[in-house]
């Protein structure tokens, strides 16, 4: 049994914990540039490589001391018996009584996972090999539209973890994606998405996918029946949906009840959070663009990071080290934010993919024995593709009051060869890291004539820490190791805040609170308001200004 919160000893109580915090009053005003200068090698050893990822942790405001009593952190909190336990399939996501098992979906065919006392693992192949007949089918043209019309367009209908994973690795592995196809993903409930998204399509050559976990979902619900009706409105047959519409899903009876043949469903399981997906059925519309091969190629570089993640020694284990250095500045230097800043134009919309899965996953207030915490939890997580952030944001991580620690992502080789950009892009990551460690000093700025006046506000302070990722290129299988060294740091922390990283019981209100404002908005009858004050008023002004 992992340990849980009912038998851990509370975390601000841990030896380690104590001694972090005496080592931060300790050094908590040491500079970058003093631990540059007393170790010539510091740049070369506070590095390590593992599948095919270089990770530059030296950048940060950490001693050997420091990482020394972050790893026996890591022990005293049981985070190696905490990875057995999530790979041993034992139900971690205690709320909900359920596995965690997002491994699995990456676990090769003769690697038995068992979830109460069942194999996972050929299911999983069983899906991903249906997957990979249909995706076929589709990419090849012999799955054709009701009117025999081959299909060009695939469109995603999903939210959260069934959107933001798929639309990110699909604009992530483009590069490799079919470009006969046109694949777009429908998310919001707002119509324009679904109006843009379609404007210029054929419903004779347009599949729609499905994909909720729960197919209940509102957004998703909408978003599909809007797309039934636009289908039927060109069709005029409803024998079409089943050559139009496939869906992925955990719910076979809500599926069924919507109108689609279950032989057209693609399962997952509970045993896969939303926003630990996209490598499950919820990656389809992927698979269709990339191809089944270069889908397997990803979900290898998964499990490389997963068994890396599983067996490697903590000092040398990117997840952990990650997790780790993320705590040090969220719960010592109080850093609320992290920057994810990828220099890969590809990489466009890794920071809200990873929004979903640290903040829905971290962002709790109570460990698992349900008591408030008394320290920070999850971090906020944004970012955007470099060079475009540096022209809008990074004043602030410069030379702001705010301590904003940034994971920049790279690759040695670029995927489109147009010299000299790649040289640029990478000059840029390189100097932004330089630049916000060791900073320009009042010094400096005279040496180089600058004016009197203008020295206070030219200043850049430094010691802005950073990690740099490197890895070779783009490709699937680096996509799946970045991916799954994310979901790892994620788990790494979760575990050392004793928190349940995989429920999501905040997102509910809201949506208990929409259900009962829907008819609110929509009675023709004045309805009769026992919100507050400013609920009601703003539910009136609505009502009275809508378009009917
Ligand atoms: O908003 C919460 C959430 O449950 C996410 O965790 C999930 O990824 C998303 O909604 C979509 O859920 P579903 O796949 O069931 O439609």
């Amino acid at each position: 049994m992992a340990t849980t919160g009912t038998s851990r000893t509370p975390l601000t109580q841990l030896e380690s914990w104590k001694a972090l915090e005496e080592h931060y009053q300790k050094t908590k005003d040491i500079e970058l540039r003093t631990l540059f200068a007393e170790d010539a090698t510091r740049g070369e050893r506070f590095t390590t490589e593992a599948v095919g990822l270089y990770y530059d942790y030296s950048k940060n405001r950490v001693t050997s001391e420091t990482l020394a009593l972050l790893q026996k952190l890591a022990q005293e909190v049981g985070l190696r018996e905490r990875i057995d336990a999530m790979f041993g399939g034992e139900k971690i996501n205690i709320t909900e009584q359920r596995a965690v098992l997002h491994v699995a979906l990456r676990a090769p065919k003769d690697q038995t996972i068992l979830v109460d006392g069942q194999n996972v693992v050929p299911e999983v192949h069983e899906v991903l090999d249906k997957m990979s007949a249909f995706s076929d089918r589709v990419r090849s043209g012999e799955w054709k539209g009701y009117t025999g019309k081959r299909i060009r367009n695939i469109i995603n209908i999903g939210i959260g973890g069934s959107d933001l994973g798929p639309d990110m690795a699909y604009q992530a592995l483009r590069y490799y994606s079919d470009r006969d196809l046109n694949v777009r993903f429908v998310s919001n409930v707002d119509g324009t998405h679904f109006a843009e998204a379609t404007r210029d399509l054929n419903p004779e050559e347009t599949l729609f996918i499905v994909s909720s976990k729960t197919f209940t979902t509102i957004e998703t619900m909408t978003n599909a029946r809007t797309a039934r009706a636009w289908t039927l409105k060109a069709l005029k047959d409803e024998t079409a949906i089943a050559r139009h519409f496939v869906a992925v899903s955990t719910n076979a009876e809500e599926v069924q009840k919507f109108g689609i043949d279950t032989a057209n469903m693609f399962g997952f399981w509970d045993w896969v959070g939303g926003r630990y997906s996209y490598d499950s059925a919820i990656g389809l519309s992927l698979m269709i663009a990339i191809g089944p091969e270069n889908f397997r190629r990803m979900l290898a570089g998964f499990h490389e990071m997963d068994e890396h993640f599983r067996t490697a020694p903590f000092e040398r284990n990117l997840p952990v080290l990650l997790g780790l250095i993320g705590i040090w500045y969220n719960n010592f230097f109080g850093a609320q934010t992290v920057a994810v800043l990828p220099y890969e134009q590809y990489l466009k919309k890794l920071s809200a993919y990873l929004q979903q899965l640290d903040m829905e996953s971290n962002g709790k207030h109570v460990n698992e024995a349900g008591q408030d915490v008394n320290y920070q939890t999850g971090p906020i997580i944004w970012g955007q593709p470099g060079t475009n952030g540096q022209h809008a944001f990074y004043q602030l991580i410069h030379q702001g009051t705010k301590l904003i620690p940034c994971d920049f992502i790279g690759f040695y080789q670029s995927l489109n060869i147009l010299p000299p950009h790649h040289d640029l892009l990478i000059a840029n990551m390189i100097a932004q890291a330089e630049a916000l460690a060791f900073g320009k000093t009042a010094e400096e700025l005279k040496a180089e004539g600058s004016p009197e006046y203008q020295i206070p506000h030219r200043v850049c302070k430094g010691n802005r820490p950073s990690n740099t990722i490197f890895a070779e290129r783009l490709t699937p299988e680096a996509l799946g190791k970045i991916i799954a060294l994310y979901e790892h740091k994620v788990f790494v922390q979760g575990t050392v805040w004793n928190i349940d990283s995989f429920d999501q019981w905040g997102v509910e209100l809201g949506k208990v609170l929409a259900k009962r404002i829907i008819p609110e908005l929509q009675s023709e009858q004045e309805p009769e308001l026992k919100h507050d004050s400013s609920t009601n008023q703003l539910i009136q002004r609505y009502r009275q200004h809508k378009n009917h």
